[in-house]
């Protein structure tokens, strides 16, 4: 297939277009290297796609590019890319957010229909969701986002739907719960305490650490975008997330603690405005339609992911 992946220098992009080169797909990735967090990083994730034949890295910005001319000819759009970020969509900032997750998506949209693209799956989020005791979160639920970013993730959402129910454009919007794993963003909590822990230094946490969240480890779901990307389904939304029901911030630090064999120091503040407090995944939907069912555990994805920031900081 003749795929593009948008966001492919970042944490899911570029492990999802690994995935797909190893399977022999042409993949066209575009990222325009945000400053939201280090280059150097996102080099890292690309190392092994630049060599690969079957990848092509257009460096740009979405808002910026003919989409129309680049999706001619294209199978399959996968769109991971986006302003990441809860904490920091307030305020000045949330023009990024409105620019790279909303208006891009709607000119990506708008080109996908242009090209009559065959799937084209949306990196949605939990966030949508928002604050809610009607634990686990379904797809059919109540969306309220608590933060800017939340309501930025919906509105391409609905986008998407919009495309979909006016023109036929085969969506899958997939609504991902918390990735960890290797090439974790470095503004997540498992990236900054592994590299906390493992230099010696205190870690921050906001809130009493029993929040909890349904911990998806990255391969569980680049597999659940193949499987979108090869359904028959198209204007269907699905949670992805992990088997797990509930794991809290405290659990995830003392299993940090064993994998590393390093005392944590714990430094509790506060909770942060737009944090959700419990994010837990009903997969019953995703299990059944797409025959979704994660298989690593939160065990085995921090190991590779405390292997990783070894390696990426040299510790
Ligand atoms: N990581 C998670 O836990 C999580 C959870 C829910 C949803 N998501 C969604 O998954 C997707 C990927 O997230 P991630 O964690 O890999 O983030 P990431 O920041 O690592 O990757 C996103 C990439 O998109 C690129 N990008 C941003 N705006 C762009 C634009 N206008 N034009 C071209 N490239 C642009 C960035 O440079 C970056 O490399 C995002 O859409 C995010 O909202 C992630």
């Amino acid at each position: 297939m003749q795929t593009v992946v948008t966001g492919a220098a970042g944490f899911i992009g570029s492990r999802l277009s690994e995935r797909l080169v190893s399977e022999g797909h042409q993949v066209l990735g575009i990222d325009c290297f945000s400053d939201y967090y280090s280059r150097r990083l996102k080099e890292f994730n690309l190392r092994h796609l630049k060599e690969r034949e079957n990848f092509t890295l257009l460096e740009g910005d979405l808002l910026d590019l003919d989409l129309p001319e680049i999706l001619q000819g294209m199978d399959w759009v996968f769109h991971q890319a986006a302003q990441a970020g809860v904490r920091a969509s307030w305020g000045e900032e949330f023009s990024i957010y409105s620019s790279s997750n909303i208006l891009a998506t709607q000119q990506l949209l708008d080109a996908a229909r242009e090209a009559g693209i065959a799937k084209f799956i949306y990196a949605s989020s939990s966030s949508v969701y928002g604050e809610t005791d009607d634990l686990p979160m379904r797809e059919e639920g109540r969306t309220r986002p608590v933060s800017p970013y939340g309501v930025s993730k919906l509105a391409a959402e609905n986008l998407c739907q919009l495309y979909y129910h006016n023109f036929g454009l085969p969506v899958i919007s997939l609504r991902y719960f918390t990735v960890f794993g290797e090439r974790q963003r470095p503004d997540m909590a498992f990236h900054i305490f592994i590299k906390a822990v493992l230099s010696g230094e205190k870690i921050t946490i906001f809130g009493d650490g029993e929040q909890s969240r349904s911990f998806t480890y990255i391969d569980d779901v680049v597999e659940a975008n193949l499987l979108a990307a090869e359904s028959r389904l198209k204007g269907e939304i699905f949670n992805i997330g992990s088997s797990k029901k509930r794991t809290t911030l405290n659990q995830a630090i003392a299993l940090i603690e064993d994998i590393t064999g390093e005392k944590a120091t714990r430094v509790y503040q506060s909770r942060v405005r737009g944090d959700v407090r419990h994010t837990s995944a009903d997969l019953s939907r995703a299990q059944k339609l797409l025959g979704f069912s994660p298989e690593v555990d939160l065990a085995a994805g921090l190991a590779a992911e405390v292997a990783y920031i070894k390696e990426v900081y040299r510790l």
